[in-house]
């Protein structure tokens, strides 16, 4: 019998008792492995309900911080620990920290991707799973401060007609899909349903017949009776829509530069299943968030929890 590194991190796996758990943009043989794959909001659920004493995150660094704030007795081990984001380095500590002292009576929504110093001093943290429930919660008259994503943020801010005041970051991935080369493949593919992440500019939003998280996508692809769909959002995806449906021609949304691959993530993919078998091994990297930092992280990621499930909470009045 050959060599099957997968079977092996199976077998270490069980015997440390480490949970993996996978984002929808990693390797095929990734997902393959894990014990739970979703989208962000869901791994930061599911991370918080583990009860293994080890959680393997295999996605980028912030993800793997949302699972030690919300479940910080747990070892929560990355494949690499340079599995960054851009949104988090497009939202430094000082400048963030900034902004959100010269507005002191706004609420400070703020997308999961950024650092736990950053999601220390927002008031409650949203993914594009459920941002628009958490928006409508916040009374009218508080002014909100949105962050990183401003393209995240302007799409919602136009969706729910509620001004945002917003900061500049983007995700270099979604930034590079071209809205011109989008709709001369819209006129090629007039069957095609165009589904895209809101991460994408508005340019090549207005294509798209529906925008949603990696699992609305992923949904949207399970369910529509169509046969083709062009995807804008990182690779990864694929693989979990060829699974449910085979029947179905996938078009990867196009970038400017045809030959480029650009738009995979290439903090995602960082990952690899030899990272992975090393870090069950050694058990490193891990994540680490000081207790002052993760306890007013813990409060902004529990009003996201509370809300998306319904529940009320209790807004500050001022940012101290
Ligand atoms: P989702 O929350 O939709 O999984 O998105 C995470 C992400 O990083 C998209 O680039
Ligand atoms: Fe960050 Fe973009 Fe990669 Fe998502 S796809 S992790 S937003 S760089």
């Amino acid at each position: 019998m050959g060599y099957d590194l997968a079977q092996e991190i199976r077998e270490l796996k069980k015997k440390k008792n480490v949970t993996i758990l996978a984002h929808y943009y990693e390797d095929g043989a990734i997902q393959d492995l894990a014990d739970h794959v979703g989208d962000s909001y869901f791994l930061a659920q599911k991370g918080q309900q583990e009860k293994a004493d080890i959680i393997l995150l295999a996605g980028v660094v912030f993800m793997a911080e949302s699972v030690k704030i919300l479940n910080p007795t747990k070892t929560v081990l990355v494949p690499d620990i340079n599995a960054g984001c851009s949104l988090v380095d497009s939202s430094p500590f000082d400048k963030y920290y900034e902004w959100r002292r010269k507005n002191p009576e706004a609420i400070a929504v703020t997308y999961i991707n950024s650092s736990a110093e950053v999601k220390a001093i927002s008031d409650v943290i949203i993914t594009s799973s459920n941002a628009e429930k958490i928006i409508h919660a916040i009374p009218r008259e508080r002014k909100i401060l949105f962050g990183p994503d401003q393209h995240l943020g302007n799409y919602l801010s136009k969706k729910l007609n509620r001004p945002m005041e917003m900061w500049n970051g983007s995700c270099q991935v979604h930034i590079l899909f071209n809205a011109r080369r989008l709709h001369e493949l819209t006129m090629e593919h007039p069957d095609a349903v165009v589904i895209a992440h809101p991460e994408c500019e508005d340019a090549v939003l207005k294509y798209a017949h529906v925008i949603g998280s990696t699992s609305r996508l992923l949904e949207e692809v399970t369910k529509n009776p169509a046969k083709k769909f062009i995807v804008a959002t990182e690779t990864g995806i694929f693989h979990q829509m060829k699974k449910a449906r085979s029947d179905v021609q996938l078009i990867q949304a196009p970038v400017e530069d045809k030959g480029c691959l650009c738009n995979d993530c290439p903090f995602m993919k960082l990952n690899t299943l030899e990272k992975i078998k090393t870090a069950i091994e050694t058990l490193k990297p891990q994540v680490h968030v000081s207790e002052d930092i993760r306890k007013k992280a813990e409060v902004s990621l529990e009003r996201m929890l509370k809300l998306a499930r319904g529940e009320s909470v209790q807004w500050p009045e001022k940012f101290i």
